[in-house]
């Protein structure tokens, strides 16, 4: 429709502007009532030497008022309001067209790097990890919409000293068969108690510093022992990728850059911008505290492997973005390490992005799953989709494939939940509230889908052109959200911000569910066939809304 009034602008204004500077004037006006669009008079006021009140009914006169609703001159604008029906049809049949691709933009050949998920090896999976897991996946696929390529890396925590300490109690009081079968709880029991006993034998940290030097220096019997914690590790780990349905392209953690870190260091040293402080060696960033390269005895750090690893992927993959999707605890980690990449005379400085989050609550305080008992990630996805279960059971027995269902409605629900408010907000992690069919919820919106799913199915639907003529007002709404996907779609990447798509599927269900609540879909007239593919369209928008969050849409609940 713009392309068509910018035409008929530019004609009735008889050259005094071209097609670009009518496009960059057009706005959309603040009230619904003041029309769809509106050109302001004001700057060509000063040009013509007239009153913007006069151009602005002289240039509305030579319009052609067929293609509009109404054109009013008010207050030096002109206000034109769309004829519903034209857009109507542009809008659902680029939809019937398009698809799923709706909204997608050209491949642009270009990389986008995006940093994880990466929890810590024989550790907990943090709700905090749950986190960066959801929201990294969600800018994965985002990026990819916008044309991209993205490059999904786990950078694992499988390095630095603690390893040590695991040997060395590994060692003393591991059961190998306890670990295999449930590795991470049996591995963070002996760890635990590795620092209990510690503060009583302090020659215990003498035996892991010795330990991690070997490690380091890749004895056989240590590194035999850290790649089994890493496997067992994963293996656990992977189980929830599984449920939630994500995979990567690499588990490249920080283990894999022990070798790449000396010429790093090299690099800063001729660079000049080592600096010794007490033994370690630092380099100073602006307005910060200086970011630590080596520890007095030598000992690298988890900067001094980020370091590395930034090096080594922009050598790999060039990308457009690196984005690190890592707790707002970090934040002064990461913007010492961009500083320090930048003042190494890296132009690509400017490509580097932390991604920051808020916590998980529960009940308003912070959910843990260091302290006291371990709340392992699993047992939480399980319980989940256990009582997703129950809610499907109560709602409709006889639906076939529960339990696959239960999975998709319990994941999608955490999914949602986190992903619906700005990324930086804490959010409440209450399981009944998440699965709520009436709330602000993925079960929500997922029945909302499936609901459109069955009309379609029980008329037979087949998605092709269609002539809209006889729609009515009820669809309207809905229909301006669906012109507003692709604009949608490319913020949300600019602003790694996939609440904006989480919060816009929310509104399309709410605007479909109205329609529903008022309107016959399947009455025997000739709008049928219209209401069907309108109804198909918001189907099609709301499937791919989900898909981007990380969310699946089945077609029955
Ligand atoms: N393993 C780290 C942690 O759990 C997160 C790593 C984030 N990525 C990175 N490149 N530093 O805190």
């Amino acid at each position: 429709m713009q392309e068509q009034i910018i035409r008929d602008l530019e004609q009735a204004l008889e050259g005094q502007l071209n097609f670009q500077e009518i496009d960059e004037l057009l706005e959309k006006p603040k009230y619904d009532h003041l029309g769809d669009v509106a050109f302001p008079c004001f700057s060509l006021a000063k040009k013509l030497r007239k009153s913007p009140q006069i151009i602005a009914a002289e240039v509305a006169g030579k319009l052609q008022k067929k293609l509009y609703k109404d054109v009013q001159p008010v207050g030096g604008y002109i206000n034109i309001y769309y004829k519903q029906e034209n857009e109507i049809n542009r809008i659902l049949n680029r939809i019937l067209n398009e698809q799923k691709n709706y909204g997608s933009k050209h491949a642009v050949n270009a990389n986008v790097v995006i940093d994880f998920s990466s929890p810590n090896i024989a550790k907990p999976f943090s709700m905090g990890h749950l986190r960066s897991t959801v929201i990294g996946n969600a800018l994965a696929n985002l990026a990819e919409k916008n044309g991209f390529q993205a490059i999904r890396i786990n950078h694992l925590g499988d390095w630095g000293t603690q390893f040590g300490k695991l040997i060395v109690a590994y060692k003393l009081w591991g059961d190998r068969e306890a670990i295999a079968s449930s590795p991470i709880e049996e591995l963070l029991k002996i760890y635990v108690k590795f620092h209990e006993e510690a503060e009583k034998q302090p020659e215990l940290n003498d035996l892991a510093r010795q330990a991690f030097k070997g490690l380091e220096e890749t004895d056989e019997e240590a590194t035999e022992l850290w790649k089994w914690f890493r496997e067992v590790s994963l293996a656990e780990f992977t189980k929830v990728y599984e449920q939630l349905g994500i995979s990567f392209d690499s588990y490249h953690g920080e283990a894999f850059y022990n070798d790449k870190m000396e010429p790093a260091i090299q690099e800063l040293k001729e660079k000049g911008l080592l600096v010794e402080s007490d033994g370690a060696y630092v380099v100073e960033v602006e307005d910060m505290p200086p970011c630590l390269i080596t520890k007095k005895d030598g000992a690298t750090l988890y900067a001094t492997r980020d370091l590395a690893a930034a090096m080594y992927r922009w050598q790999e993959y060039e990308p457009a973005k690196f984005l690190y999707v890592v707790g707002n605890e970090q934040s002064l980690h990461f913007n010492q390490l961009f500083a320090v990449i930048q003042k190494m005379g890296y132009g690509w400085s400017e490509r580097l992005m932390h991604v920051p989050f808020g916590m998980v609550l529960k009940d308003g305080k912070k959910m843990s799953t260091r302290k006291g008992k371990v709340v392992l990630l699993t047992d939480v996805l399980s319980e989940t989709i256990e009582m997703a279960k129950k809610n499907i059971e109560l709602k409709n027995p006889t639906l076939e494939e529960k339990e696959k269902i239960a999975e998709y409605v319990g994941v999608g629900a955490v999914i949602f939940n986190d992903l619906k408010n700005h990324r930086m907000n804490d959010i409440e992690f209450s399981i009944e509230q998440m699965l709520n069919f009436e709330g602000e919820t993925g079960p929500y919106i997922q029945y909302t889908f499936a609901r459109i799913s069955s009309l379609l199915y029980r008329a037979q639907y087949r998605p092709g052109y269609m002539e809209f003529a006889s729609l009515g007002e009820a669809a309207w709404p809905a229909i301006l959200l669906l012109d507003e996907f692709p604009k949608t779609v490319e913020e949300a990447y600019d602003q790694a911000d996939p609440s904006l798509v989480a919060k816009y599927a929310l509104r399309l269900a709410r605007a479909y569910n109205k329609y529903y609540a008022k309107i016959k879909v399947l009455a025997d007239d000739e709008a049928k066939q219209q209401r069907l593919a309108f109804s198909c369209c918001v189907a099609i928008v709301l499937e791919e809304a989900l898909r981007l969050l990380g969310m699946k849409a089945p077609k029955n609940m």
